[in-house]
């Protein structure tokens, strides 16, 4: 563990290329408990077996969910589909949380979110925040940050967990969000993309986090689930195998988890339309496509200097 921390730290150019065709065609090879030597991968870190869905370890409470027998199954939420839907490939979820602790609540909350959300079907990838830089555009090609963009081209929502310190979210999640660009000409890593959001507090219930979470979505101009999970002194929420106890927080996350998948997909079938705007396809007439952020930048320097 230590060993993967610190390669993916001074991970070398060589390493960031191979990185780079790795995460941009999203190879299966990160499909795996844990990450390659250069930090990049181990996307199904939430399960104990990395060949069966929603697994965890200890106390498997997800699969009952599903059994069922009784009137609280989630069966209906697993088949739900959308009326019209023109899409049935699997819900592709990106799993971010906010902590690099070892026993990290925000992470295990996060895990559990994933292992339900695999249970309903998503196919869901869980990035590991450790070792990605403190943004500098001057080293966009370290491998973290191409896998941290390619995972959010690639995913049609979010789910974001981070801890409350000091009444905000944690600078490790920020850092995260950051690192994505709105766009770069017409790609767009989070644009039109779900999201859903939840906090762990060490103290009383707050809402600090979950709130600034709500403003970071509409600010990467992603569509956020009304509901919310809060934590609660969550060092008392979690057994020893990481694995939430029966409580009202744990009934909110499935909740939560629910209502994430279907307002997913939901949303993914007109994300396309969301994303289709006036500005940009006068922007794509005027200049023949879409200017990157340092196009549009360079474009009013260029003006500024002509009109001195
Ligand atoms: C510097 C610092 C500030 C904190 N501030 C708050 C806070 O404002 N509100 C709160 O409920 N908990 C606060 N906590 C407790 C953390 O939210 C709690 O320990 C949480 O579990 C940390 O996340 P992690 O377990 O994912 O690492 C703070 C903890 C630290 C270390």
């Amino acid at each position: 563990m230590l060993l993967t921390r610190c390669a993916s730290l001074v991970a070398p150019r060589a390493a960031a290329r191979g990185a780079l065709r790795r995460a941009a065609s999203a190879v299966e090879d990160g499909y795996a408990l844990n990450p390659n030597a250069d930090g990049v991968g181990g996307w199904l870190a939430h399960r104990s077996d990395v060949g069966v869905a929603a697994s965890g370890p200890g106390d498997d409470w997800i699969a009952p969910l599903f059994d069922g027998a009784g009137a609280a199954t989630l069966l209906d939420a697993r088949a739900f589909v959308a009326r019209g839907a023109e899409m049935d490939h699997k819900p592709r979820v990106l799993v971010l949380h906010g902590s690099l602790r070892e026993r990290s609540f925000s992470r295990l909350l996060a895990f559990e979110t994933a292992r339900l959300l695999e249970a309903m079907g998503c196919d869901v990838r869980c990035y590991d925040p450790t070792g990605l830089p403190v943004r500098d555009p001057t080293i966009e090609d370290h491998p973290k940050v191409v896998e941290l963009r390619a995972l959010s081209e690639w995913s049609e929502g979010h789910v974001w967990s981070s801890p409350e310190m000091h009444g905000c979210i944690t600078g490790a999640f920020k850092n995260q969000i950051d690192w994505l660009p709105l766009n770069t000409g017409s790609v767009r890593p989070t644009q039109g993309r779900t999201c859903v959001v939840m906090q762990v507090n060490g103290g009383s219930q707050s809402f600090n986090a979950v709130n600034e979470l709500r403003r970071l979505a509409r600010w990467m101009r992603m569509p956020c689930c009304t509901n919310q999970s809060s934590v609660a002194k969550a060092w008392q929420e979690f057994d020893d195998d990481g694995r939430m106890k029966p409580s009202g927080f744990r009934d909110r996350v499935v909740d939560v988890a629910e209502e994430y998948v279907k307002f997913t997909k939901i949303m993914r079938e007109y994300a396309d339309d969301l994303n289709d705007r006036y500005s940009e396809r006068y922007e794509t007439a005027e200049k023949g496509r879409l200017l990157t952020q340092a196009e549009k930048e360079a474009a009013k320097e260029k003006e500024k200097m002509r009109s001195k």
